[in-house]
């Protein structure tokens, strides 16, 4: 597949670290203009930067806190051109569902939800006026699955999904809006959690019993990027080893 995304300008959230850093480098690769978008990690957004920049792409940094409807306007507002959001930036938590207080709740649905209600909302007027656009969320495996002691992260997820379902049909055919639930991948958000290589190991529910790449999610979201994808609409791609298949 031969992808140019030759003067299309990408915004991706929490683009610094893990999945958002693979996808923002494979836009830059593919020769879109990229702005990656961060929250207090300012030093790996700019190794993002230059890594976009030595392969001859173009990146800019950009800190905005997306649960703030006032930074997520700002950061669009500084962009010449919008033609591609994707809603990565996330957090997950873990912990037993009658435990959960209702600041952590609404963190995790900010985060996660809020988040991309608010980045969409801010591209899609502009979208619409110039009749063109891409929209990409990433959602979870869990979103359809469930799981203990994560309602927070998958309430949240599943909720990506309806939203870009939803925004699919009110925006079709100008706008081209889809999802991605990856199983799990090998990122930092992983690390700290219960869900290790471990209990991949134990619960064997994973057909090709390992972890994604971020790579391997970065590739989806390229291809759903790309004209290949050009009759997509409100779909959910699932890069995910087998964890689901719905
Ligand atoms: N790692 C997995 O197994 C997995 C599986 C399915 C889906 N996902 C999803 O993929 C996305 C990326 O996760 P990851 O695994 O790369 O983890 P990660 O922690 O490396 O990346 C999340 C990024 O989002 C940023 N972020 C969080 N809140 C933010 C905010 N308010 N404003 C701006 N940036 C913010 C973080 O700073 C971080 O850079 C998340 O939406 C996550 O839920 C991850």
């Amino acid at each position: 597949m031969n992808i140019s995304l030759h003067n299309k300008t990408a915004i991706v959230t929490g683009a610094a670290t893990g999945i958002g850093r693979a996808i923002a480098i494979m836009l830059g690769q593919a020769g879109a203009r990229v702005i990656v978008n961060h929250l207090n990690r300012a030093r790996e957004a700019d190794q993002v930067v230059q890594a976009i920049a030595a392969a001859g792409g173009w990146a800019a940094a950009i800190e905005a806190d997306v649960t703030n409807a006032h930074q997520v306007r700002q950061m669009v507002e500084s962009c010449n051109q919008i033609d591609i959001l994707v809603n990565n930036a996330g957090v997950i938590a873990e912990k037993p569902f009658l435990d959960i207080t209702e600041l952590e709740w609404d963190h995790v649905l900010n985060s996660d939800l809020k988040s991309v209600f608010l980045c969409s909302q801010a591209v899609l007027g502009r979208m619409a006026k110039q009749g063109t656009g891409i929209i990409v969320n990433i959602s979870s495996d869990l979103g359809y699955l469930g799981r203990e002691q994560y309602a927070s992260y998958c309430a949240a997820k599943a909720g990506v999904i309806g939203l870009t379902r939803s925004l699919a049909r009110e925006f079709a055919p100008a706008i081209r809006i889809n999802a991605v639930a990856p199983g799990p991948v090998n990122t930092a958000m992983l690390s700290t959690e219960s869900m290790s290589m471990e209990w991949i190991a134990k619960e064997k529910d994973i057909p090709y019993q390992r972890f994604a790449e971020p790579d391997e999610i970065a590739a989806t979201v390229l291809f759903l990027i790309s004209d290949y994808a050009r009759f997509y609409c409100g779909q959910v791609l699932g890069p995910n080893g087998g964890s689901i298949m719905p």
